[in-house]
């Protein structure tokens, strides 16, 4: 076998501000099944990541949740764990760069760049608000467009016209935060100077380590000239504060990828592994980042770069990915398509959806569509019904008669060779990062097998006498092909590839020869993976609909507003918000989430809704209790029938949900005020 190579990789580290949508899956699935591939061939290969926790948006979530944005990271920190570990994600160590580790690292570089002569400082004016002492990112500006006039439109570029300015150079600006007018204010930033890496750069991005797609996108930034990149910003902001620059912090981009090396840091100091090793300017371990393509920028220029004036090495290669949609589009709310990772979990199993991420994956930065026909439809034919029956068609010849031991001979030597023959390419396209193409070519493996298993009609020849060897040889070949197919999806299926080794009694190596088994005794058959339900798709579709229709609680409002989705004081006015009585709750057949409540609004009668409580209460325990609802909403037909309304209630959700109990004064059809 070949020198084992030492690999360090990572997955972008999501932002401690939001939950996980199956688009972040997208990429630390591509990532795992990588990292798994390489673990599994015999090399060293060690995976982190963490949470991104620094920056404005995550100080203002905390302060509308009215907790500390500690608080904030910790909790999120939490659910973004262990929706990853319910993904079968296998980090050595995930971590957050709001760490001591990634403080002293931070600290480190920027002094290093400074000693260098790579920071500058310089005045500059931006927007103010006046009211929460904060200045303003662009994102949090909207006015009048300087060119078209269109109200409404945010501090960089209009959406109408498509004219980019400044933001000082909005009509009648206001704080996307506060609704304050902003003021001008200059203040101190610091910058690092990247043109100083120009050359460095333009030979680095071509010098193999990017896909072609990406080197020519850095390449036209490269040409129109780099800029100095500003990486202070100014108190109150949720990060580490700049070494002799009090009231200065890091933007976040300047401490994000150094969480890398942190969380990698944290991870050697538990397991011993040196962490020079992998980071010294001269090391020989492999460093890769998988990542976005909307992130290339600074992974591409900005990190090199940092990396370079600090004296460590620079990454073996950056592979980016595309952007996932669901049916077609981008994934959106209204449509049930945004769907976090916690809801797809709650409906259906982690191994469909890696299987299919797999089969659609290339080492190009495409965008990949998840349809959700095609994916049951693929999921069944491919995994069920192809491979895990030969299992389940073949087992049973051995098991009887043989006592689950196989044959000492294979029945069809050439056809075993060929199988085995496919290892090189597979694992090739494995570590090209072509994934759909390891894929076909399994899945031709598993086809070949079926037809051999169907032409010699073992099922046949089972009744007729003096056959036994015949089917029993036949039979063995198949489960050893089985085997073969387990194991090159090994990376892909931890899960069911665990329950193939229990069954085969036998444990999936890819690192040593492949050699068949022969006289082996193997265990008895059970089922390895059921159906894709279609049901169950729909319903989770339902439940990403209901979900985003719930109660505003404090962190949706909190995310709508860094992220501008805020609706303008009118939309609120039309809400019409009533206190509603429970008389009545049922389970609905079928429905993993919903009870189907009857609500009285007093003298304005009674309303059937379809809320997505079940979670959290029995029917019984709901009646007589009070809870919002939006009583204006237009009725919706819903696959249970039809919903009349919407009820607020409380909390992160699953067991967690809280409607109010009846108490002083509030009582059914009075209108919230
Ligand atoms: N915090 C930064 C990354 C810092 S890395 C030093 C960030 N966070 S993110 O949560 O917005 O995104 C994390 C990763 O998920 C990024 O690589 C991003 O490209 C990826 N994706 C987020 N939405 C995605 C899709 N819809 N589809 C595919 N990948 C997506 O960026
Ligand atoms: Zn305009």
């Amino acid at each position: 076998m070949t020198q084992q190579r030492n690999i360090l990789v990572t997955s972008a580290l999501p932002y401690a501000n939001g939950s996980l949508h199956l688009g972040h899956l997208l990429e630390t699935i591509q990532t795992d099944i990588w990292v798994r591939f390489q673990n599994l061939r015999g090399n060293h290969c060690i995976y982190v990541c963490a949470d991104d926790a620094h920056g404005t948006a995550i100080m203002l979530t905390a302060e509308t949740l009215g907790i500390t944005p500690e608080q904030q990271i910790a909790n999120m920190q939490a659910e973004h764990e262990q929706d990853y570990q319910g993904f079968l994600i296998n980090f050595d160590n995930f971590y957050s760069t709001h760490s001591e580790e990634n403080k002293v690292f931070a600290e480190e570089i920027y002094l290093k760049l400074r000693e260098n002569g790579h920071i500058a400082s310089r005045e500059i004016t931006q927007l103010f608000d006046p009211e929460k002492q904060l200045f303003l990112a662009d994102r949090y500006i909207k006015g009048s467009c300087p060119k078209c006039k269109t109200d409404d439109q945010y501090g960089d570029n209009c959406e109408v016209c498509g004219a980019t300015y400044s933001p000082t150079e909005l009509i009648n600006p206001r704080s996307t935060i506060s609704g304050a007018t902003p003021i001008e204010k200059s203040s101190t930033h610091y910058f690092f100077t990247l043109p100083a890496f120009e050359k460095m750069l333009k030979e680095w991005t071509r010098s193999g380590r990017l896909q072609d797609q990406v080197a020519n996108k850095l390449g036209e930034w490269l040409e129109m000239g780099l800029q100095e990149w500003d990486i202070s910003r100014d108190a109150p902001y949720f990060g580490f504060e700049i070494p002799d620059a009090p009231g200065k912090y890091f933007y976040v981009w300047l401490d994000a990828p150094i969480g890398y090396m942190a969380s990698f840091q944290h991870y050697c100091n538990r397991s011993g592994v040196n962490f020079n090793d992998y980071w010294a300017e001269d090391s020989s371990a492999e460093l890769y980042h998988f990542i976005g393509k909307d992130i290339i920028n600074f992974h591409g220029l900005f990190w090199p770069a940092m990396l370079e004036s600090a004296g460590y090495r620079k990454p073996s290669a950056i592979y980016a990915h595309g952007f996932l949609t669901v049916n077609g589009k981008k994934m959106s709310k209204s449509r049930g398509t945004f769907i976090k990772a916690q809801t797809y979990l709650e409906y259906l199993d982690a191994e469909y959806l890696r299987y299919y991420f797999c089969a659609k994956l290339s080492s190009a930065v495409d965008d990949i569509d998840l349809n959700l026909e095609d994916f049951t439809q693929r999921v069944n034919s491919d995994l069920v019904g192809k491979v895990i029956n030969i299992a389940s068609r073949s087992a049973k010849f051995i098991t009887k008669g043989h006592d689950g031991v196989l044959s000492a001979q294979l029945d069809n030597e050439t056809l075993w060779q060929q199988a085995v023959e496919k290892s090189k390419e597979i694992a090739g396209f494995y570590e090209q990062r072509e994934y759909s193409k390891a894929i076909r070519e399994i899945m031709a493996l598993a086809d070949a097998t079926n037809e051999y298993f169907d032409s010699q009609q073992p099922w046949k020849l089972a009744k007729e006498a003096g056959k036994e060897q015949q089917v029993l040889a036949v039979s063995s070949q198949c489960i050893n092909l089985f085997r073969l197919i387990m194991l090159y999806l090994k990376p892909v299926l931890p899960e069911t590839a665990a329950k193939a080794e229990a069954f085969l009694n036998d444990s999936l190596d890819w690192s040593v020869e492949l050699q068949p088994l022969l006289s082996h005794k193997i265990n008895k058959f059970k089922p390895l993976m059921t159906r894709v339900d279609t049901d169950k798709v729909e319903a989770m579709v339902a439940a990403s609909q209901q979900s985003q229709a719930q109660a505003a609680t404090p962190a949706k409002q909190a995310q709508s507003q860094s992220s501008s989705n805020e609706i303008e004081f009118e939309d609120f006015a039309k809400i019409d918000l009533r206190i509603a009585e429970i008389v009545n709750a049922e389970v609905i057949d079928g429905a993993d989430k919903l009870l189907k409540l009857t609500l009285s609004l007093g003298e304005d009668g009674q309303r059937q809704v379809m809320a997505g409580i079940k979670s959290a209460y029995q029917p019984e325990q709901l009646l007589g209790k009070l809870t919002v609802m939006v009583a204006n909403l237009k009725p919706r037909k819903m696959k249970f029938g039809v919903s009349e309304g919407m009820v607020l209630a409380a909390g992160p959700g699953g067991k967690d949900i809280w409607l109010l109990e009846p108490d002083q004064g509030a009582q059914a059809g009075m209108v919230v005020k």
